[in-house]
């Protein structure tokens, strides 16, 4: 049966690490909007041109745009056997527009604004391939340097102090209710994102086993 996941949490709790090795055990596509976004910022197509200025500040990119580019990626076929959404809903609205998709778990992480601040700040990402490490607790082997594919690691232009204080803030006001929509559902299972990374990945596997 097919399987359909979506991994709810404010900025960097957490929820592209765990997408990334769940999504191999599970072997289904992992669709992070926000990899989507940056993707079309680098090759600045007009949807990434429009997104750009939104999320370099840490705002939301309009719903329009987001749904439709969600709509037309699970159209395809890799999508078929389930997937997991990292990064969408992120509005009630966006979260209207995929109702009847009929979801098998939304998994909430949880961590306070001190873990997530200190994960966002020293984050480093792969240029080339994504893959997303932490200077203290997820170090590359060689630095700066992806341990994957050796891409040079950089950090996100949101990752700083500013765009990270609004992040948060958007979060609390538009993201955050989506707790109570998924809840009155039935769907919703917490899980302590707080913990190391590996105990992390095995509450979340528990939870979709
Ligand atoms: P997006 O890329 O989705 O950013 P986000 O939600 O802010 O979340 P992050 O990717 O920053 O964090 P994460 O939870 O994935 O944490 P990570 O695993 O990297 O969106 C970016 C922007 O795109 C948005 O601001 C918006 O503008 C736009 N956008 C995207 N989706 C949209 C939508 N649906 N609608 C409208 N606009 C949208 O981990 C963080 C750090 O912590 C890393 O360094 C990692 O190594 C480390 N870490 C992870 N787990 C642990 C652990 N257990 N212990 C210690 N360190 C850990
Ligand atoms: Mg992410």
């Amino acid at each position: 049966m097919a399987k359909k996941i979506i991994l709810l949490g404010p900025p960097g709790v957490g929820k592209g690490t765990v997408a990334d090795k769940l999504t191999k055990k599970l072997n289904l596509p992992h669709i992070a909007t926000g990899d989507m976004l940056r993707d079309n910022t680098e090759k600045k197509t007009p949807l990434g041109i429009k997104a750009k200025s939104f999320m370099d500040k840490g705002l939301l990119v309009p719903d329009e745009v987001v749904i439709e580019m969600v709509r037309q990626r699970l159209k395809q076929d890799d999508c078929k056997d389930g997937f997991v959404l990292d990064g969408f809903p992120r509005t009630i609205n966006q979260a209207e527009k995929i109702d009847d998709l009929n979801f098998d778990e939304v998994i909430n992480l949880q961590a306070t604004d001190d873990i997530i601040i200190k994960r966002l700040n020293n984050r480093r990402v792969c240029s080339k391939c994504g893959s997303i490490f932490h200077l203290d607790y997820i170090k590359p082997k060689q630095e700066g340097i992806c341990d994957k594919c050796n891409g040079k690691l950089i950090q996100r232009e949101d990752d700083k102090d500013e765009a990270i204080k609004e992040r948060l803030k958007v979060y609390r006001s538009l993201t955050e209710p989506l707790i109570s929509y998924f809840k009155n559902k039935g769907i919703l299972v917490e899980v302590d994102g707080s913990k190391t990374p590996k105990e992390v990945f095995e509450s979340v596997v528990r939870v979709v086993s």
